[in-house]
């Protein structure tokens, strides 16, 4: 059987960083399904539509990249699909222990299916979604941090973000 992975992620909105973790994984795994997670918790500023439309754009010519969204626990997705790996990207020490509880909740939940994690390239490693949206609220430029069509659709929300000001 060929090498499958699936990338999870919020994608709120999708960095540089989550891009070059999604390139570099595709290097190596010939099928890499990206999913998208709901995470309502983290009270998204883009639908799970416009996030799965971001994603879709931004590794369209990445071979063996598939886009999905998925509910629920992320193992009981992986199984539905058959895949025994994930891969998370780690940027500093500060990822790390969400991600050691994250994979260890998942490994006793499905031991089965097993974390990989590749360390972010040194030119992401500041990057975060948080600070994504902070600087675009801020009216800041997000060129050098998200792929093109990513600073298209925050440009799109600055502006309704800007209208809403205006007329409440
Ligand atoms: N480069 C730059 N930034 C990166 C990065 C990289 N390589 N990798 C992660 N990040 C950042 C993101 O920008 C994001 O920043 P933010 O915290 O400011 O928003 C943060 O790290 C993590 O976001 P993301 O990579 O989108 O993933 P997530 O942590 O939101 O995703 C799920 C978490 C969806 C994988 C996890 O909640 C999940 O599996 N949910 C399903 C329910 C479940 O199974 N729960 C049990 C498992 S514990």
């Amino acid at each position: 059987m060929k090498p499958s992975a699936i990338y999870p992620g919020t994608f709120d909105p999708m960095t540089l960083g989550h891009l070059d973790i999604v390139r570099r994984a595709s290097e190596v795994i010939d099928r890499l399904v990206v999913a998208v997670a709901e995470t309502p918790r983290k009270q998204p500023w883009f639908s799970l539509e416009e996030r799965m439309a971001m994603v879709a754009e931004a590794t369209r010519d990445l071979p063996g990249v598939e886009i999905t969204s998925f509910h629920g626990l992320l193992v009981d997705f992986a199984r539905a699909q058959g895949i025994r790996a994930l891969v998370r990207g780690l940027r500093a020490f500060s990822d790390f222990e969400y991600e050691f509880q994250m994979a260890l909740s998942n490994r006793k939940l499905a031991p089965d299916i097993e974390t990989i994690f590749l360390m972010t390239s040194d030119t992401f490693s500041y990057i975060s979604s948080s600070v994504v949206k902070e600087i675009t609220s801020l009216g800041g430029n997000t060129v050098d941090l998200v792929p093109p069509c990513v600073q298209v659709m925050l440009s799109e929300k600055h502006k309704g973000q800007n209208r809403g000001a205006v007329s409440s």
